[in-house]
């Protein structure tokens, strides 16, 4: 089943939106609104549909996300109190962890949607690629398995034209979403469906702005 991005403008360059089961990358540079994207998913599901999410954490605290989307309007601190968000700080050294972890999370609150912000920090701390690898693989299996919807976020480095620092998680996901900084005069923002197993997506690239009530796409 399709689920909305609670982007406005974006479900209908995904054929409706993410798909039930799927774990979907969020790529782009430092500030292109990855960050934002994940909340305003969250977001959305819990006033909309009802649906309870997890945000997990590994950059940024938890704290400074509750104040960065405060500023569009959404309460996530009234919402962790009344159970429909959890926030969750996790370290990055401790990937081996992670799918345990968030399995127990999900199921005691019965949560519907998964945020992972972000995976770069998991590829920077481990020295193997072949453990990265495994341990990715394996979270993004378990919400599959799960029958949730993940967000997850990788950041590219500035002078770089992959999808992932590392070039392992871009493989691993249904769909590939990018985020790019333009900086012209009209369009700022813009982005892009990069792959998408499950169907049929938009290619073009679409600006998209960032406003008092979050991110939506502008044509
Ligand atoms: N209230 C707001 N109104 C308009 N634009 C905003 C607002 N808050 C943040 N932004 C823009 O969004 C950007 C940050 O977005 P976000 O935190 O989602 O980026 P990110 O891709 O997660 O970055 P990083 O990789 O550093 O975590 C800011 O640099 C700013 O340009
Ligand atoms: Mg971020």
């Amino acid at each position: 089943m399709k689920v909305s991005t609670g982007v406005p403008g974006m479900d209908k360059l995904m054929g409706g939106g993410f798909d039930e089961g799927t774990v979907n990358l969020i790529s782009g540079k430092t500030g292109t609104g990855k960050s934002i994207l994940c909340s305003q998913f969250l977001y959305d599901g819990v006033m909309k549909r009802k649906q309870k999410g997890v945000y997990i954490t590994t950059e940024e605290t938890a704290k400074n996300i509750r104040r960065q989307v405060k500023n569009f309007g959404w309460d996530f601190e009234t919402l962790e109190k009344k159970g429909w968000i959890r926030m969750i700080e996790f370290e990055p050294f401790d990937v081996s962890t992670l799918t345990t972890k968030m399995q127990e999370v999900i199921d005691k609150m019965d949560a519907k949607r998964v945020v992972i912000d972000s995976v770069s920090m998991f590829e920077l701390y481990l020295t193997n690629v072949f453990e990265i690898r495994k341990a990715l693989f394996k979270v993004i299996q378990k919400i599959r398995e799960m029958e949730r919807i993940g967000l997850v976020t990788a950041e590219v480095l500035e002078d770089s034209n992959s999808l992932s620092r590392f070039g392992v998680i871009e493989f691993m996901v249904d769909s590939i979403i990018v985020l790019q900084y333009l900086g012209l005069a009209k369009y700022k923002r813009s982005l892009m469906i990069r792959k998408m197993r499950m169907g049929d997506h938009s290619t073009n690239i679409h600006p998209f702005g960032i406003s008092k009530k979050g991110i939506a796409v502008l044509r």
